[in-house]
């Protein structure tokens, strides 16, 4: 599914002294490789600020918190996501609000959306946390409309996303404020867990600074409840590094994303979609947005026999997400039935990630298509 020494092994020197030089400076939490990368990161994707944090999870909780999102307040997200997009919700005390996907991309539907927005709820929507799921941007002109009509913060969970871009404008610039994970497998990855937030603003920045050290202005002051979420030195040093590789290895995503396209017509397995019949239906890109697949995702109806078939033959798959959220044991106090969301439901029957990475050669990538011939036929 993925082979994270085919990265390592060319940087391996770099990386070492990357590593090196921390244990040099002996500065573990934040200090210089730290926001070095900080630094570079707001420049790469175009903001003002980058606040480097322990994990996407706690830049998705940082993120809410700066922009002020708390109890009493509903944050409206998609059930087809990683846990933490609802997690995160919940910690920084706000309610979270599902609505379904568009079944094309997988990404949360702005029609759902506006349809959520037009019910009275008990606690006012002052959020929407769109997700870019599997590295290609949620339909951003229809959230920045609703956001606009509805006086509501944008949130972007670009934890999949780094590079993504959405009509010329990167991830992490689109909304208020967004949250990236650099977990070992994104695609912008550290060398264990680490995330970052990003954002236009002066003040969400300097809010989110502040959270991540205790609630912390000046030492040994703290000014609210904020949590202990900052970046070590290491995962500092080490994203540095690939930050330097980053855009390659995403172009290199696009043509191994390509050639997946170019070998399952040439079999003649593509359907047409958005729902699966005999074949598979191969990933949407939309125009104007620059997909930088963090996944390779299809949709086929005997997908779980298929992941087994696959599996025999020591091909890697994977399913992001078999249990779509509202349905999660632990988020049952969201309120929602079990049918409650039909595309995000079917979706989650239906998907099935292929290996993809920007090593991946094409070879490999013929043995997965014939096997997936070899099993339709
Ligand atoms: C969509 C999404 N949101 C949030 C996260 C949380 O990131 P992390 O694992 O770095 O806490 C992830 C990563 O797993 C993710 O894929």
């Amino acid at each position: 599914m993925l082979d994270l020494k085919r990265q390592y092994r060319p940087l391996h020197r770099e990386l070492l002294e990357a590593v090196g030089n921390v244990l040099e400076t002996q500065q573990f939490i934040l200090g210089e490789p730290v926001a070095a990368f900080e630094r570079a990161a707001a420049e790469r994707l175009g903001v003002a600020h980058a606040i480097g944090c322990s994990s996407g999870t706690d830049a998705l909780w940082l993120a809410l918190a700066a922009a002020g999102i708390g109890p009493g307040m509903a944050v409206v997200t998609t059930p087809f996501s990683f846990f933490a997009s609802v997690s995160a919700i919940l910690r920084a005390g706000a309610t979270a609000i599902l609505a379904d996907i568009d079944p094309a991309t997988f990404n949360l539907s702005p029609a759902a959306v506006d349809t959520v927005l037009k019910t009275p709820r008990g606690e006012a929507v002052k959020a929407i946390l769109p997700v870019h799921l599997y590295g290609q941007c949620a339909d951003w002109t229809s959230f920045a409309r609703l956001g606009k009509e509805h006086g509501l913060k944008l949130i972007e969970d670009a934890a999949q996303a780094w590079g993504a871009e959405w009509q010329g404008v990167k991830a992490g610039g689109l909304g208020d404020a967004a949250a990236f994970s650099f977990y070992p497998t994104k695609n912008l990855s550290a060398a264990g867990d680490a995330g970052m937030v990003t954002t236009n603003s002066d003040e969400i920045a300097e809010r989110a600074r502040m959270l991540r050290q205790h609630g912390m202005r000046r030492r040994y002051y703290h000014d609210e409840i904020g949590w202990n979420t900052r970046m070590d030195g290491f995962q500092g040093a080490v994203l540095g590094v690939k930050l330097k590789y980053v855009d390659g290895w995403n172009q290199a995503r696009r043509t191994v994303a390509k050639r997946y396209n170019a070998l399952f017509r040439a079999a003649g397995l593509a359907e047409a979609g958005p729902y699966p019949v005999h074949g598979v239906v191969l990933p949407h890109e939309v125009p104007g947005s620059h997909h930088v697949w963090h996944q390779y995702v299809i949709r086929t109806s005997s997908r779980d026999q298929l992941r087994e078939f696959l599996a025999a033959r020591k091909i890697g798959s994977e399913i992001y997400y078999p249990v779509p959220l509202h349905q999660q044991e632990a988020l049952k106090g969201l309120g929602y039935a079990e049918s409650s969301f039909p595309e995000a439901e079917r979706a989650a029957r239906e998907v099935l990630a292929l290996p993809i990475f920007p090593e991946l050669r094409e070879d490999e990538q013929q043995t997965v298509v014939a096997a997936i011939a070899e099993f339709l036929s």
